[in-house]
Order: structure tokens, then C-alpha cells, then sequence
């Protein structure tokens, strides 16, 4: 399998990415489910370049604490740069499935577009449920990319780059399943909601439009689609956009949950 590596060329694209408003807005709605508060202890699995490390920083205040975790030293170091300065925080290097951290420390966890990358899902919610003390929170966000729906004149090609993208992740539709994998690994008081994330606008603030961008170079640098092809899939979708087509729709999943006290 071909897996997107998360090297500081890709998190340097992130890093750029996630300040566009499409992101924000996921923030927005993964702050709004974790509900984070005042002196506590949270943890970021996967926590990429550290966008929601930096903001739950500020959520939790200077008697709270943040940790990020993540399998890339690319991330880290962008993570750690946004983040000088702050006392109470604290980056690892590690897998999701192996936390270097104790028993039952944090009063609240979030992994965010993480785990559809994790080949052993369960081991991962099995390490945040560990680290949580009983009562404390979980987040999830997932994308169902079965769901993606974009306009086009040929069927086939637009089948063979999603084919071609589809194939980096290592679960194309992990929100199928991850409620009753929650409740496995112990959680209770399993919740999902569906976001869509759609649009009209082919540019880099919408989550469609920049990953018009992503998607081409990637592609055809895996080998994944001939170069020919992944330009007359992504210049289709640039002609769309310059005279007001364009369309783009996914749905994007959070689900939360709690540890049993
Ligand atoms: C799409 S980025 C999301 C970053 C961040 N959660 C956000 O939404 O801003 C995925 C991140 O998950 C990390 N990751 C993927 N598989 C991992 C694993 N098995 N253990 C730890 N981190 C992992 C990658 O290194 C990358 O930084």
C-alpha cells in the first residue's frame, strides 16, 4: 500500500492548509464536542502540525495542560515551533497505539483525521481509553471518503483518481464502524454527527478546492495514476471552478464518548 508519509514537504502543505477557513470551521466543531474547560488535562493524538494543541492551550489556561502525540518528527518540530514559549505543554514522539504516557492522566482526548491512517484501530482506542481517568472525554474525526461526490464529464477518469487517492489511506471508511469499535474499547455514551463539507468555491480556504491541489502531485508521485490523466482530472476541475462549477461534497464525522467511572 502506498501511504501518504507525513514528511515536511506534506506537513509543510498542512501547515499551510489548516489555517483556511474550511479548517477553522472543523475546529470550531471539534472544540465544540470535546467542550474542553479550565485547568484540564488533554491530550492530542495525531496531534500534526498543532493547531489544536496551540488553541487548547488557551482553552485550558495556565492550570491545564496540553500533550500532543504524533508518529512523525516533521509534525513535532512544526508543532513545537507553534507552540514556544507555553510552559504547560508537552510533544512525544510515538504511535497511536503505544502511548508514552501513564494510566488514567487525562481528563479529555481528541484525534483528529488520525486514525483512518492507524492500520490497528482498536489498539489505539484502547491506549486513549487507558490514559483517561474514568469520566473523562473522547473526540474522534474521521472522513468517510466513500462519500466524496464531485461533477464531472468523465466518470471513469474521476473513478480512477479517487481510486488512486483512496488507496494512501489505510481505512477508506472508517466512520462505518467506529461507534461499535468505541463501545469495544470501552467507551459509553457513544456519539456521531455528520458534517458535510461542501462547495461551489475551488480555492484553498474549502477542503474540496485545496484538495484539487493535494491530490494531483500525490497521485502521480506514488505512481498511482500516469501524470497525463491526473492533470486532465485535475484541469477539468480547474475549468469547473474558473467559470463557477465547480462542486465538491464529503461528509466529515466526529464522534465523542465517555470512560465509565
Ligand atoms: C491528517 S494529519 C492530522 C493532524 C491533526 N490531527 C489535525 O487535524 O490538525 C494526520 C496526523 O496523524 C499522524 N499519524 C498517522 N498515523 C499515526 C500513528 N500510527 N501514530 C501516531 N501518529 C500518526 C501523522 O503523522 C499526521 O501528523
Amino acid at each position: 500500500m502506498n501511504r501518504l508519509e507525513f514528511d515536511d514537504q506534506v506537513v509543510r502543505q498542512l501547515d499551510e492548509v489548516y489555517r483556511k477557513r474550511d479548517m477553522r470551521r472543523r475546529r470550531r466543531l471539534v472544540h465544540d464536542a470535546l467542550a474542553p474547560a479550565s485547568g484540564e488535562r488533554i491530550l492530542d493524538v495525531g496531534c500534526g502540525p498543532g493547531f489544536y494543541v496551540a488553541e487548547l492551550l488557551g482553552r485550558v489556561g495556565p492550570q491545564g495542560s496540553v500533550v500532543g502525540v504524533d508518529g512523525s518528527a516533521a509534525s513535532l518540530a512544526v508543532a513545537a515551533r507553534r507552540c514556544e514559549g507555553r510552559a504547560n505543554v508537552e510533544f512525544h514522539e510515538a504511535d497511536a497505539t503505544s502511548l508514552p504516557l501513564g494510566d488514567a492522566e487525562f481528563d479529555a482526548a481528541l484525534s483528529v483525521q488520525v486514525l483512518e491512517y492507524v492500520p490497528d484501530v482498536p489498539a489505539a482506542l484502547r491506549e486513549v481509553h487507558r490514559v483517561l481517568r474514568p469520566g473523562g472525554r473522547v473526540v474522534v474525526w474521521d472522513v468517510d471518503w466513500a462519500t466524496v461526490s464531485m461533477r464531472t464529464e468523465d466518470e471513469a477518469r474521476m473513478q480512477r483518481a479517487l481510486a488512486a487517492w483512496d488507496s494512501h489511506l489505510t481505512h477508506v471508511s472508517l466512520p462505518r464502524t467506529l461507534a461499535g469499535q468505541l463501545r469495544e474499547a470501552g467507551f459509553e455514551d457513544v456519539r456521531m454527527e455528520g458534517h458535510a463539507f461542501a462547495t461551489n468555491e475551488l480555492s484553498s480556504e474549502t477542503y474540496g478546492g485545496f484538495l484539487i491541489g493535494f491530490i494531483e502531485p500525490f497521485v502521480v508521485s506514488q505512481a498511482l495514476l500516469d501524470a497525463e490523466d491526473a492533470k486532465a482530472w485535475a484541469d477539468e476541475q480547474r475549468a469547473l471552478g474558473r467559470r463557477g462549477d465547480f462542486y465538491f461534497a464529503c461528509i466529515q464525522f466526529c464522534f465523542a464518548a465517555v470512560k465509565p467511572r
